[in-house]
């Protein structure tokens, strides 16, 4: 029998069994090109929110994803587009990622980064930065180089030198609100498990006009996280992915249980393998997330220009346009 045909006969009944959890997805007879983002998962409840923060939520998200889907219109690559956009939510202190990242245990900033082009499978990372203003550009930078692809602390520092990319002292990025997270984290009054100290990873996935797929993820990864630890945003395969074939993937939640589930190239594996759409493959695996134990959500993009967003969570900050007239926002579950 063939490999793929052994494959196939245990992922179709391993997907029948799984369960959903919530998903949106948008089929647009094939779009030109469309785009998906976001902004993190997690507990997101209405009367928990107030107006004010509502709207500035909705306002940043909209305003990157109008520029994403410009450069898209426009006919630039999906690789422009997912940048400017995570470049936009990176200077954004409401997410947790470049400016307004989650503190470390001892108050410092460790940033976490990738990008994947779907046409070559060309990717770069690098986790554990803190003096470069936009990781993701950084990311990128070990991809263009090409000798690596994922550099680490220290190294991806040196990586850096003098190429262009804008520099910025610790104080920028911090913020007073994540300082009291942090606080409140070392004084043991937030669970580990608690959403709030490792909400807020951004990212985003996208189709261009010629068809090429790309997907990136940038955070600061979790409030009070020690001893170098990374998550599954930096690491290729499990917080992104992209795969012209197939779909491209960005991911948020608590990293531990998306890199033991191999979260963004499983939900490209079962939409090439088994003929999966976005939204069914990204259910699939969140729902192996929570089996696991864990949450959050993932967007993804398939070759065809369809979006889906899945997520086990009350809310995720979302956003989604395309070629057909789609352009939406979304915070809580319940809105598609
Ligand atoms: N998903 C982000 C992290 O766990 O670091």
């Amino acid at each position: 029998m063939p490999h793929h045909s052994r494959l196939l006969r245990f992922l179709i009944p391993l997907c029948a069994i799984l369960l959903p959890a919530h998903a949106a997805a948008h089929d647009p007879e094939q779009a030109e090109w469309s785009i998906a983002i976001h902004g993190g998962a997690g507990t997101l409840q209405r009367d928990a929110i107030t107006a004010e923060r509502e709207a500035a939520y909705t306002t940043s998200l909209q305003a990157a994803l109008d520029a994403g889907a410009a450069i898209l219109r426009d006919g630039g690559t999906s690789e422009d587009a997912v940048l400017t956009v995570i470049t936009l939510l990176e200077d954004d202190p409401l997410f947790n990622a470049g400016r307004g990242a989650v503190l470390t245990w001892d108050g410092g900033i460790s940033h976490d980064a990738s990008i994947m082009l779907g046409a070559d499978r060309s990717a770069g990372a690098i986790a554990g930065v803190s003096t470069i203003r936009h990781p993701i550009l950084l990311a990128r930078a070990v991809m263009e180089d090409g000798r690596h692809v994922f550099l680490s602390g220290e190294g991806a520092e040196e990586f850096a030198g003098d190429r262009e990319l804008e520099r910025a002292d610790t104080e920028f990025f911090i913020t007073p609100s994540r300082q009291e997270a942090l606080e409140r984290f070392r004084a043991s009054e937030v669970a580990v498990e608690d959403d709030e100290h490792r909400f807020g990873t951004v990212g985003a996935v996208a189709r261009d006009r010629a068809g090429n797929l790309a997907a990136g993820t940038s955070t600061g990864g979790m409030t009070g996280k020690r001893w170098d630890r990374i998550g599954d945003s930096p690491i290729i395969g499990a917080g992104t992915y992209a795969d012209n074939r197939a779909c491209a993937v960005s991911a948020t939640g608590s990293g531990e249980y998306f890199i033991r589930a191999v979260v963004a190239k499983s939900i490209c594996d079962l939409m090439l393998l088994s003929g999966m759409g976005p939204d069914e493959a990204g259910d699939n695996l969140i729902a192996e997330v929570e089996e696991l134990g864990g949450s959050g959500g993932v967007i993804v993009v398939s070759a065809r220009g369809e979006t889906a967003f899945s997520f086990n969570t009350s809310g995720m900050y979302r956003g989604r346009a395309d070629s057909n007239g789609v352009n939406e926002i979304g915070i809580f579950a319940d809105e598609d």
